[in-house]
């Protein structure tokens, strides 16, 4: 049965296994594209399991080849459809234990975090990498906060928020905080 269609993935449940598949993509040089979802399959593989190891949920992975991932599914809502203060600052907490541990997710978006059984838990790890920089970790969060501005009412007090949670789980917070201001500055000028 499918229950999702990304970007770039057929998202089908088969028993209580999520089977991710990433298509071709026609717009990209063939090999260029067998290259890219080989890569980003195998990354998402990787960077989902060692995120676990941070305390950070994510779904177990079962399974993997070259273009298709079998995982855990995990149970609950997105937290686009229910986000608020609350799930915003618990957001906040989980990318402070991401970045802490060196890891930038790279699409953090509302649709891919799920509440399940009261956690965060992030998937969709294609676009991670592991990285410790005040850039990366900048990008990563004004990512979220555009989201938020993009896709939900009130986005000032998810902001604010996600910040109360990053700080108390994050020490260098401050100045990705800096940054993500600085980062959007930028993007108004370009
Ligand atoms: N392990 C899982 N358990 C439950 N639901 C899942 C799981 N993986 C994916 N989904 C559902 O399928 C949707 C799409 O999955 P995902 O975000 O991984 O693919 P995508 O957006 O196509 O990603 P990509 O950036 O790789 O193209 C998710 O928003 C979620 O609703
Ligand atoms: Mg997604």
């Amino acid at each position: 049965m499918e229950i999702g269609r990304g970007a770039e993935a057929v998202i089908t449940l088969e028993g209580g296994t999520v089977k991710k598949l990433r298509l071709a993509k026609s717009y990209r040089q063939p090999a260029l594209d067998l290259r890219i979802r080989q890569e980003r399959t195998l990354r998402e593989a990787r960077i989902t399991s060692e995120a676990r190891k941070l305390g950070v949920l994510t779904p177990i992975i079962c399974d993997i080849s070259r273009f298709e991932l079998k995982m855990e599914k995990i149970e609950g809502e997105k937290i686009k459809d229910i986000i608020n203060q609350d799930l915003s600052r618990m957001v906040g907490e989980t990318v402070g234990r991401l970045h802490l541990g060196g890891i930038i997710h790279g699409d953090l978006t509302t649709s891919n975090m799920i509440l399940s059984y009261g956690k965060i838990c992030l998937i969709d790890f294609g676009l991670s990498f592991y990285e410790k920089t005040v850039e990366a970790q900048g990008v990563d969060v004004h990512v979220y906060f555009q989201t938020l501005e993009s896709t939900h009412d009130h986005p000032e007090e998810l902001i604010e928020a996600f910040i109360a949670g990053y700080t108390q789980t994050y020490p260098a917070a401050e100045a990705v905080l800096q940054r993500v201001k600085e980062i959007k500055a930028r993007g108004r000028y370009l």
